[in-house]
C-alpha cells in the first residue's frame, strides 16, 4: 500500500515523500521502468526471461541491492518472492496478437505469459498491488472477437481489479507511430466527470467494453494527452558524415529505388530534386512474394518492431539537393524514438539493441500515464481539476 504524504509533526522539517514502489514484470530493457521512475515511482524488481535485455538494462541502470531484476520465465516466479508494491506494471508479450504475429490471441505461445503474470497477483492476496498495468498492441481489442481483451478484464476483475481501458500513440510525444493499449487496474476506481467521458484516450472500440454490464470498468478524468506529432524524425536522425560506410553503396541505392511502387518512386524524385536536405523512413515489406521498400510520406518513423531475422528493419532515407542516400537506423535512432535518447547503448550489439528497443514500450507513453493517472489515483487526487479545466477539456 502507497504511504500517502503526511505533515510532520517537527516544525521547519519538510516531509519525506516516499515514493510508491512499482514492480516491472516484462521488463525488456527497462524502458517502463524509466517512465514511471520520472513520475516518481520507485522501480524495485523487474522480471524476463531474455538475458540479452537484462545485460542492456543492468548496464544502463547499473542498480545497487534496492533493486532486484529476475533473469527467468515469469511462470517460476513466486509471488512471496516478491516485495510490496503500489504498483504492477506487465508489457507482456504482443507475438500473438500483432498483426505482424500469428494472431493465436491470448492462447498463444507467448502472449499466454499474460495469465502468468495474473496468477502471480492472484497469489499475492492482500500483498497485490493497489495498481495494475496492462500494455499492449492495439491487435488484443479484436483478437478472436474482441474475446481475448474480454476474458483478460474478467481475470482482472475476478482479482478485485476495476479496469480502465486507453489507446494512446506514441506520436504524442515523439516522432514515430507506435499506437498501444494501456489497461489500468484499480482496487479503488475513482469517480467518473466530464473528463471521464470526453478523454479521445478512449476510441469507439473500447465503448463495447465500457457497455458490457458484465464487466467492471471505470473511466477516469484525465486530462487531454498532447496532439499528435506531424514532423520531428529529421531531428532524431544520428548526424554522419556523407562517406560513412553505414552509407549503402550505389548498387544497393538502386535496387532500392527500383523496388517502389510508381507512386513512391515519384516522390522520392521529387524530394531528391528539391532544396535542403530530408529525411524519412522506409520499411520493407513482401507484395507478391517480392521485397519491395515503402518510404513514409511524413517526417515521421513507422512502428519500430522487434528485427527478428532482419526483416522488420527500418532504413533512413536522405534526399534534397539532387543526392539520395540510404542506410540502416542506428540503435541510437531507435533509442530516440522510443524517448529514450540517453540510453547506455555501449556494450550492445546492433541487432541486439535494435531487438530491444522495437519490442519496448514508449518513455514518455509511459511517463504521462505515470504522472496524469497513476500516481494521482494512488494519492488520490485524481480528478482535483478546477471546474475551469473541466468545463475546458469538455469543450
Ligand atoms: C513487449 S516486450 C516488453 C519490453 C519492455 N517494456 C521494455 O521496455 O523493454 C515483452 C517482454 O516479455 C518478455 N517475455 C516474454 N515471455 C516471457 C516469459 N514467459 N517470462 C519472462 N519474460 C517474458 C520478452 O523477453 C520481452 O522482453
Amino acid at each position: 500500500m502507497f504511504e500517502r504524504c503526511y505533515d510532520s509533526p517537527v516544525a521547519n522539517i519538510t516531509p519525506i515523500r516516499q515514493r510508491p514502489q512499482a514492480l516491472e514484470f516484462f521488463a525488456g530493457i527497462g524502458l517502463a521502468r524509466i517512465g514511471l521512475e520520472a513520475a516518481g515511482f520507485k522501480v524495485a524488481w523487474a522480471n524476463d526471461y531474455e538475458p540479452d535485455k537484462h545485460a542492456m538494462y543492468a548496464a544502463h541502470f547499473n542498480d545497487g541491492p534496492d533493486h532486484t531484476y529476475v533473469v527467468g520465465d515469469v511462470g517460476k516466479v513466486a509471488a512471496a518472492d516478491l516485495p510490496s508494491a503500489s504498483l504492477a506494471w506487465a508489457s507482456s508479450p504482443c507475438t500473438d496478437l500483432s498483426l505482424a504475429g500469428s494472431r493465436a490471441g491470448l492462447a498463444g505461445k507467448e502472449s499466454n505469459a499474460f495469465w502468468l503474470w495474473v496468477n502471480i497477483l492472484r497469489d499475492m492476496e492482500e500483498r497485490a498491488p493497489e495498481v495494475v498495468v496492462l500494455e499492449n498492441v492495439i491487435g488484443l481489442a479484436t483478437s478472436h472477437g474482441g474475446e481475448d481483451l474480454r476474458s483478460a478484464i474478467r481475470a482482472l476483475n475476478d482479482i478485485g481489479y476495476s479496469i480502465d481501458l486507453l489507446s494512446m500513440d506514441a506520436r504524442r510525444f515523439v516522432p514515430q507511430s507506435r499506437p498501444r493499449m494501456f489497461l489500468v487496474g484499480t482496487k479503488n476506481p475513482p469517480a467518473e466527470d466530464e473528463r471521464s467521458l470526453a478523454s479521445e484516450l478512449r476510441p469507439d472500440w473500447a465503448q463495447n467494453f465500457y457497455g458490457d454490464e458484465s464487466l467492471r470498468m471505470h473511466r477516469a478524468p484525465l486530462p487531454e494527452p498532447p496532439a499528435f506529432l506531424l514532423e520531428g524524425f529529421g531531428k532524431v536522425v544520428e548526424t554522419m558524415p556523407m562517406d560513412d560506410e553505414r552509407w549503402w553503396d550505389a548498387d544497393r541505392t538502386n535496387a532500392f529505388v527500383r523496388s517502389l511502387s510508381p507512386t513512391q518512386r515519384e516522390r522520392v524524385i521529387q524530394l531528391r530534386k528539391s532544396a535542403g536536405v530530408k529525411y524519412r523512413t522506409a520499411y520493407r515489406r513482401t507484395r507478391n512474394g517480392v521485397p519491395v521498400w515503402e518510404v513514409r510520406a511524413d517526417d515521421v518513423s513507422g512502428c519500430l518492431r522487434t528485427a527478428r531475422g532482419g526483416s522488420s528493419k527500418q532504413a533512413v532515407v536522405r534526399l534534397g539537393n539532387g543526392r539520395l542516400k540510404v542506410r540502416w537506423m542506428t540503435p541510437l535512432e531507435y533509442a530516440r524514438l522510443m524517448g529514450a535518447g540517453d540510453f547506455n547503448l555501449s556494450g550492445a550489439r546492433n541487432n541486439q539493441a535494435l531487438f530491444a528497443f522495437g519490442d519496448a514500450v514508449a518513455v514518455p507513453a509511459v511517463e504521462w500515464l505515470a504522472s496524469k493517472y497513476l500516481m494521482p489515483l494512488l494519492n488520490g487526487t485524481l480528478g482535483s481539476a478546477t471546474r475551469t479545466e473541466v468545463l475546458a477539456s469538455a469543450r
